[in-house]
Parts: C-alpha cells; structure tokens; sequence
C-alpha cells in the first residue's frame, strides 16, 4: 500500500500510477475528492480526485471501498473527463457499502467553517466531514441506497428531519426538498453508477485468492488522520495503514508492503500546527519551484524543511516498510539545506512526536544543515548519476526515518524518478 507520510500533497500519485503498473487491483480505501492526485503521462496531466490512479492502465481493475465517501455527480464528472482524453472508466468498481457525499452535507461543511470564522480547520468546503459525521451516527446514505429507490427516500426523510431545522435556524439556509433531491439522485446517478456497483471486499479476496497483486492508494496522509493527526485540523477519515484494513475490508496479514510517500520537503493546506513552517523567502521558493497550491482548491500550500520527527512518528504507526522521496529535484538550487532532526519544547530536546496538542504548537525545530548539490537533477534517472550532496541528503533521511528509500521523484513526469531497488 501506499501511504502519505506528512500533510498530504507528498505526490502519493505519481508512484502510485508507477507502481500500478505491475498491479491487477487498485483500491482507494477513504477520503473523498478532498484529493487529488496529479499524474502526467506523456505530457498529458491526469487531475484524479475519486476514481483510483491505476484507471490509467487497462489491465488494472480500479476500485473505490467501502471506507470513501462519494459524491456522485463529481464522480460521474470525472469519469466523463477521463472518458473524454480516452480512458477506459468500464472497469471501475464502486462499494455499495460506501456512503455518500450529498448536497447538504457540502452547505454544512461551509456555513460550519463560516461560522468558526478564525478558527476554521481550512476544510476542502467538499462536505467530507458532514458525510463521515452521518455515517458514524449512522444517518449516512450509502451507494446500494441508489440501488432501492424506497429506502433512499425514506433516509432521505430521515437525515433531513435533522439538516433542515439545522440549516434553517442555525444557519439561515434554504432547506432542502426530498423530492427533489432524490430524484436527481436516483434518475441522473443510479442509472450511469448502477454498473459499477459491487461487493469489493468480495471482489478484494477474489484477487488476492488468485494470487493477483492489489494496490491499496491512500489519499490525504498521516498527519491528517483523525485520530492520529494534529486534530482538530484534519480530515475525518482514516489515512494510516490500519485505515485499510476497515475502508477495504482485508486483515493486516494481508498487507506485505507499506511505502510511505514523503516529499523532499514539507507543505500543509488549511489551518493548524506546523513546526518547520517557513514564511521567509525560502518558504516562497518551495512554492514556487515545487507549485505548491492545491489540485482542487488551488490554495497556496505552507512550504517548509523537511520534518524527520514527524516522519520517525510516521513510520512507526504506519509500519513502513520503505520510503518514496518525491519532488527531490525542488531542492536543486537551496544551499545549505536543513532537516528538522528533533523539537525543543519548553527548553527540552524532544526526539519524538510530542502527543499533546499544544506541544506540537510550541514546538520549534532543532535543524542539521547539509550541503546543496546545486545541479539540475530532473533529467537524472539513475542512482549512480546523483551528485554527491544528493545522495548523502537521500541517506541522511533514511537514516533519520531508520527505513530505506525504494524510490525518489526528480520531476512531475511518470518516467523521472530514480529506483534505489527493484519495484515489485
Ligand atoms: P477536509 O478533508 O475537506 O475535511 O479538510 C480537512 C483538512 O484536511 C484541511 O486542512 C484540508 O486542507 C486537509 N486536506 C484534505 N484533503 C487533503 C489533500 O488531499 N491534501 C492536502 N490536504 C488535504
């Protein structure tokens, strides 16, 4: 599986589209089109935010479990934009068990962050928090839903007793009429979904019985789990490893491989603690040669040096098995280069992960500073051609993180990374 190791926009895509090319399964687990992952392809930029990065390959059987959450319309939109630059979107296979995004969910999320004003979480406004808030109270709606236009209306019914009075009152919105809103849902998504519905646990061991490699695609990542990231500003869902075993429904044993993706340096979206943030000139520079700013909401990212505390933290409650660096070659022109090694708090040295929350928040980097290679790498393709300072920055933070690296990204394409040991 792959996993992100930081805040997210690591480029868990690009590897993830490397990696499916040797796979029969491509399964995303959680989160919603709260991701997004950009893929290029022969020059041509693939933006995906539901439907699974191995879609791009035709004897990849792509797969969305029962732990997302799915707003269909954009799903349908996609499909019909990959559909559009000739991809094949007929073998997607959807969980009816997973549940589904709806237009009330997405008014909640932004009247809920308007109204927390300064202290919103910086949500993506996609109603992703308000869909898992109805599936843990269990008032969600579910793809098989779509599937019995009886028992849609009913929850429709159900669910909206509640919202309605909510918005209304509370927030001075419009409701919502059950009417309507099942009818759209069930005469312009059933039909084009009703295919793609399936039992994907079923489907899952079907595959892995048979001996066929499946790939499990995390979006968002470790430090926006909810439970182990730096609540409460992250996203609702279950980004580490175990999120797997729940949001696909295989055991642990099943997993025998956990990449965690980590970016040469680290980027946040939306509010929250952050260490190594720089909001000096080399913070500009991180966005700028790195395009930082958002697949989807095109918000500029918070740019900083990488965190090794966080990975250390990272890699022990994912069980990472190895590393894939990305975007290695943004830090061509910087010199010296720093990586946080540890935290002081309160005047303490902290190797580890602080748990408390406002820890975290006082927490300042203690930095090494290593040499720049100040050289393009971006057309480097082979482990032997890196210059030096390259190599001995890839080395330092394996041994920080205390896994190797299998596989480090110089550049935005499907064929500029360096293998450091054969894919498999
Ligand atoms: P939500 O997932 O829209 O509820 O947003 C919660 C937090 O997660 C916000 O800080 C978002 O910016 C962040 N977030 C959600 N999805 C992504 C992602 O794919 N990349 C980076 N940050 C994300």
């Amino acid at each position: 599986m792959v996993v992100g190791t930081q805040w997210g926009d690591e480029g868990k895509g690009k590897f993830t589209d490397l990696l499916a090319r040797d796979m029969d399964m491509v399964v995303r687990y959680q989160g919603g089109h709260n991701a997004g992952h950009t893929l290029v392809v022969e020059g041509q930029t693939f933006k995906l935010q539901l439907v699974p990065s191995g879609v791009l390959y035709p004897h990849v059987t792509p797969m969305i479990g029962n732990g997302v959450v799915i707003d269909p319309r954009v799903l349908l939109d996609e499909v019909d934009r990959l559909s559009a630059a000739g991809v094949d979107c007929g073998r997607l296979k959807i969980s009816g068990n997973a549940h589904l995004i709806l237009p009330y969910h997405q008014t909640l999320d932004v009247v809920a962050e308007r109204h927390l004003g300064r202290n919103k979480l910086g949500t993506t406004k996609r109603g992703i928090g308000p869909a898992y808030a109805d599936k843990a109270a269990r008032v969600g709606l579910r793809v098989q839903d779509l599937l019995d236009p009886k028992i849609f209306r009913e929850k429709l019914g159900v669910v909206l007793h509640e919202k309605n009075p909510l918005l209304a009152k509370v927030y001075n919105r419009l409701p919502f009429d059950i009417e309507t809103l099942a009818n759209q849902y069930l005469e312009e998504c059933r039909p084009r979904l009703e295919a793609h519905i399936a039992d994907t646990v079923g489907l899952v061991h079907d595959a892995l019985e048979g001996g066929q490699n499946v790939l499990f695609e995390g979006a968002q990542a470790m430090f926006l789990d909810l439970d182990h990231g730096t609540y409460p500003f992250v996203t609702s869902s279950n980004p580490v490893a175990g999120g797997v075993c729940v949001g696909a429904g295989v055991g642990p044993r099943h997993i025998d491989r956990v990449i965690g993706v980590t970016k040469a340096y680290i980027s946040r979206v939306g509010s929250g603690p952050f260490p190594c943030e720089l909001t000096d000139e080399i913070g500009d520079h991180l966005v700028d040669v790195g395009r930082e700013y958002g697949t989807n909401t095109k918000r500029r990212r918070r740019c900083g040096w990488l965190d090794t505390v966080m990975l250390r933290h990272a890699v022990r409650v994912n069980s990472l098995s190895d590393l894939a660096i990305t975007k290695l070659d943004v830090l061509d022109a910087l010199d010296p280069i720093k990586v946080c090694v540890a935290y002081e708090v309160d005047g303490e040295r902290r190797d580890s992960m602080p748990y408390h929350q406002s820890e975290i928040h006082r927490a300042v980097p203690i930095y090494e500073e290593l040499p720049g290679w100040c050289t393009d790498l971006s057309g480097v393709g082979d482990r032997a051609a890196l210059p030096r300072e390259a190599e001995d920055y890839l080395r330092f933070i394996e041994e920080q993180a205390g896994v190797p690296a299998s596989l480090v990204g110089v550049g935005p394409g499907r064929d500029q990374f360096i293998s450091f040991s054969p894919v498999s």
